[in-house]
């Protein structure tokens, strides 16, 4: 036989196998509510198997998802946002709002809180040349993408943790941008409108006591991205806002301190000056 004769075949054994699974697929979805108690028990086994398997071979060949199952998995407590999605110059806006307010401050220190792999510690050598600044992340996948980083003397990447946190601060600006939430999109695709079994609001507080232990005084807390407002926490009586930069652009559901929905909220101020 041919060459090209076994090369057809092989498509329509490939086509026909993949014609069979979507109708396996689609009889099984339909059949996922049926009246009949066994076949629901079926169907949702298989969905349950179906689901399980899709899972292993991520984690076995993707390296990003594998590193966040693990990040779910051992580190749930600490983790907040789970994706590394980031990208250069990413707050305009807000980098020189604060670079206008610190200039001229000498020995400058920053942290970086959720750096994911970078690219906002390297923005932000553009707007504090001489600052030293502190990179910190959970994701070790992402850390090491960090540590390849062709970088200066003057900048560090850490795991973030409490103790190594405070072991190189205080801080004259802490940058804490799309770290305090849980997956944004899907909550907002879905309606979700109680935060309290995803992400509860005592998480985001207390996140935000222990950033605050960090900062100096008259330094700044930009969180940015998140859905609570550090004014709803109990150390907002220690911060006032710089000038009205906000959420605006934050385009996913916010929620209040007992964690539920607030429709149509006020915009949030992203920038804090410790008082
Ligand atoms: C969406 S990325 C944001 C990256 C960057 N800050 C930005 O705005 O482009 C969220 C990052 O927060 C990190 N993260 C989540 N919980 C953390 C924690 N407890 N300490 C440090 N980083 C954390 C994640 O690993 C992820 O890299």
């Amino acid at each position: 036989m041919s060459l090209k004769w076994i090369e057809r075949i092989e498509y329509m054994i490939t086509k026909l196998g993949l014609q069979l699974f979507g109708t396996a697929k689609k009889n099984i979805k339909e059949n996922r509510t049926s009246e009949r108690t066994i076949i629901r028990i079926v169907i949702s086994t298989l969905y349950f198997l179906w689901n399980a398997a899709q899972t292993v071979k991520r984690v076995c060949f993707d390296s990003e998802f594998r590193s966040i199952f693990l990040l779910q998995l051992i580190n749930s407590r600490n983790v907040h946002q789970t994706t590394p999605y980031t990208y250069m110059d990413r707050y305009p806006t807000i980098f020189s709002a604060c670079s206008e307010y610190l200039e001229g401050k000498q020995g400058l220190k920053i942290l970086s809180y959720g750096c994911s792999t970078g690219e906002e510690v390297l923005t932000l050598r553009k707007y504090f040349p001489n600052a030293q600044i502190v990179g910190a992340d959970i994701n070790k996948r992402s850390l090491a993408k960090c540590k390849k980083l062709p970088v200066d003397n003057n900048i560090k990447f850490i795991y973030s943790t409490p103790s190594e946190i405070q072991k190189h601060g205080s801080f004259d600006a802490i940058f804490c941008m799309a770290v305090l939430q849980r997956k944004p999109h899907y909550i907002k695709s879905k309606g979700i409108s109680s935060l309290k079994k995803i992400y509860p609001f005592e998480k985001f507080e207390q996140q935000i006591i222990e950033l605050d232990n960090h900062v100096n005084k008259d330094g700044l807390l930009v969180i940015h991205f998140t859905q609570y407002s550090l004014c709803d926490t109990e150390v907002a009586p220690r911060y006032m806002a710089l000038g009205n930069h906000n959420q605006n652009d934050y385009l996913t559901p916010v929620f209040d301190k007992n964690s539920n929905l607030i429709k149509n909220p006020p915009p949030q101020n992203s920038i804090f000056i410790k008082i």
